[in-house]
């Protein structure tokens, strides 16, 4: 159980707010480099700066492979040379050759072996950093990314993209210099058949161009099947990650059946594709390993024949036979190269669409960085459209410093959206918002992020400590601070309760805790930070009501201290506010007292009785009993008989 240092009320907060940058020294250094932007070169050459930007196990282990390959190539030279040496005339008369031969075939094979297991260890290591670089690239750029990018994305198909697609360019990377080396080593193989006999070479590499043209055209028909496996994939992982984040509201509608059957249709068709490739792969695999035996046999017979008619030494068949397999190897391969790297390409393709997809936020490289900030807001003839339909139009206001603002409409006119342009989550289209004087635009995104502290009202938590939640925009804040925040956020009480106090653990998007007790963490995650904005978007709605009352206290004290914006629809929410600013489809159609504006805009009335009524249908604070919610609307309709008044006057 967590014990608290400090009794009595919270402390003050401090009264200036200065800019001091949190997490921007990273504990793992970022990636050196990313993609190549020019679009039109081919994937590897983009994937290139990153892989390059390490370099040295890249290198070396290339190095070592090339190496070790040519070593590998003399070895079936060698023991040409040793069967040859073991000739009765020839071992008789000086058996030196043939031990001397045998001592630099065992030497240059260990060589081989100790090389290989380097190099092969240095290209992983490199695929696997570039794996890595690449998931940091990918990861970070989704930071930069506009939120209408996320809008119009499945995040399953994000996910899944990020993972499975750098798993497979990893993987083509980790193949492709073995079998560019073992392509290599075909060409001294070639040489030295050539020069021993062409006609006997020539006739053994027929199957060659046959082995080839047959796994061409198996990755022809399995490209696809794989390009739409991995689609499907996606398809599942969307579908299953619904399921779970979902699960609250497809067990409320008893649709878990309708659920399982989605997935079981995504799952079939999945198992379709794959059924599909392996049935494809079943039928040529085996045919071209048994055309590279048949190339064999051909050597030994006619080989062997050459050898009879004393036309060809029994040492170089020998070799003949070991560079054969030698070179039919990579040609047995390359196909599956081949469409290893097609998947790269695609896999690369879905990538740099992310990575192309250019944050719409536009950054500057010379950009404000406000320390003090007053926080004066104003927005001048601001218009913003999600996609076509016009959400705000023309809207200009202005926000003085350390005033409360209450923002009042009804549900879609766009209140939230004023907040989302306000922390540039979206651009405006026409017009501009300023802070102290400063467009929003010019301000580091950091710095206009470090100013404003949201609250909306369904405040995410992470599966962390209640601590580590609050203390989540000031992880370095001391116990008395995360304290002081809770106790103004009317937490305090209910988090000591809670089984570990502040180190409990909320469950997965704090679903352990009611709708009310996440708004006040939320609320005093706000508070921690102590930002010279504050927005309250809703903050209070699921909060009972003589809770907010208290909360409403800590607030009084601290509102002053900063400008801030309350978007509510309670009575007691907007008393709050110095002034009242009435948002109706997209315009400001009223600024003033909430007191005048009752009396004078009739509009107002009926926007605000609508949203009471709107209220008292939702329920509020899970722990409230149905003898509070009672109370409290006859409260709210006492409360509210002027602004009843005014709505239904007409
Ligand atoms: N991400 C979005 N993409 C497209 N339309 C949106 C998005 N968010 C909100 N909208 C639409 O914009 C309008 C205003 O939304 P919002 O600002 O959230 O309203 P309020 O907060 O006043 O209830 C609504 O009609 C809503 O449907
Ligand atoms: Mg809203």
């Amino acid at each position: 159980m967590y014990n608290p240092t400090i009794e009595g009320e919270g402390g003050e907060f401090k009264d200036e707010v200065f800019y001091e940058p949190v997490n921007i020294e990273p504990r793992f250094s970022d990636p050196k480099s990313t993609i190549d932007p020019d679009k039109t070169k081919n994937w590897f050459w983009r994937v290139l700066p990153i892989l390059m930007s390490n370099k040295w196990p890249l290198l070396g282990g290339l190095f070592l492979m090339v190496f070790t390959m040519i070593l590998g190539v003399s070895i079936p030279a060698l023991m040409g040379m040793l069967v040859d040496s073991i000739e009765p005339a020839i071992i008789n008369s000086d058996p030196k050759v043939f031990f001397q031969l045998i001592i630099l075939i065992v030497f240059l094979s260990v060589i081989r072996l100790i090389g290989g297991t380097i190099g092969s260890y240095q290209i992983g290591k490199a695929s696997n950093q570039l794996e890595a670089d690449l998931r940091s690239v990918i990861y970070n750029h989704f930071f930069t990314l506009s939120f209408s990018f996320f809008d119009k994305t499945q995040t399953g198909q994000l996910i899944s993209r990020a993972n499975s697609d750098i798993k497979t360019i990893q993987m083509f990377l980790m193949i492709a210099p073995m079998l560019m080396t073992s392509l290599l080593s075909f060409v001294f193989a070639a040489i030295y058949m050539l020069s021993v006999h062409v006609f006997l070479a020539l006739s053994s590499m027929i199957a060659i161009p046959l082995v080839f043209a047959l796994s061409v055209k198996l990755r022809q028909l399995t490209f696809p099947l794989s390009w739409l496996t991995q689609a499907r994939q996606a398809d599942v992982a969307v579908i299953v990650d619904e399921n779970i984040n979902g699960q609250r509201i497809i067990k409320s509608f008893a649709q878990e059946l309708m659920q399982v059957n989605l997935l079981a249709k995504a799952a079939k068709k999945l198992q379709w594709v794959q059924v599909r490739s392996v049935d494809v792969s079943a039928f040529y695999n085996p045919l071209i390993e048994n055309l590279s035996v048949l190339g064999s046999v051909f050597v030994w017979v006619y080989g062997g024949w050459l050898v009879i008619e004393g036309e060809l030494a029994l040492g170089s068949l020998v070799a003949f036979n070991m560079y054969l397999m030698m070179i039919q190897m990579p040609f047995r391969f390359l196909g599956w190269m081949l469409m290893l790297e097609q998947r790269a390409k695609a896999s690369a393709g879905r990538i740099f669409e992310i990575l192309d997809e250019k944050s719409e936020l536009l950054q500057d490289k010379d950009q404000v960085n406000i320390k003090h900030m007053k926080g004066h807001i104003s927005f001048k003839n601001v218009s913003f459209s999600y996609a076509d339909e016009l959400i705000l139009k023309d809207l200009s206001f202005d926000i003085e410093a350390n005033e409360t603002v209450a923002i009042v409409g009804q549900t879609g006119s766009g209140k939230s959206t004023i907040i989302r342009l306000l922390s540039r989550f979206y651009d405006c289209d026409e017009g501009g918002i300023e802070i102290d004087g400063i467009n929003i635009q010019d301000l580091s995104i950091k710095n206009l992020h470090h100013h404003i502290a949201q609250v909306l009202d369904e405040p995410f938590l992470f599966s962390v400590s209640i601590k580590d939640n609050i203390a989540y925009g000031k992880p370095d804040a001391t116990d008395e601070e995360v304290i002081q925040a809770a106790k103004a956020a009317e937490a305090h009480e209910f988090i000591q309760e809670t089984s570990d106090g502040y180190y409990t653990v909320v469950g997965e998007r704090g679903y352990t805790l009611s709708g009310g007790q996440r708004q006040r963490l939320g609320i005093a995650r706000a508070l921690l930070v102590n930002p010279s904005i504050l927005v309250l978007d809703d903050a209070t709605s699921a909060i009972d009501v003589n809770i907010e009352s208290k909360i409403h206290e800590s607030l009084t004290r601290l509102l002053n201290k900063r400008t801030t914006i309350l978007i509510a629809h309670r009575l007691s929410t907007i008393n709050l506010a110095d002034r009242v600013i009435v948002l109706d489809e997209g315009k400001i159609i009223a600024s003033g007292k909430h007191e005048e504006l009752l009396n004078s805009v009739s509009r107002y009335s009926e926007i605000l009785s609508q949203q009471a009524i709107k209220n008292d249908n939702e329920s509020q604070d899970n722990n409230e009993t149905d003898e509070q919610q009672r109370k409290r609307i006859s409260d709210l309709l006492n409360q509210d008989s002027d602004a009843f008044k005014g709505g239904f006057s007409e």
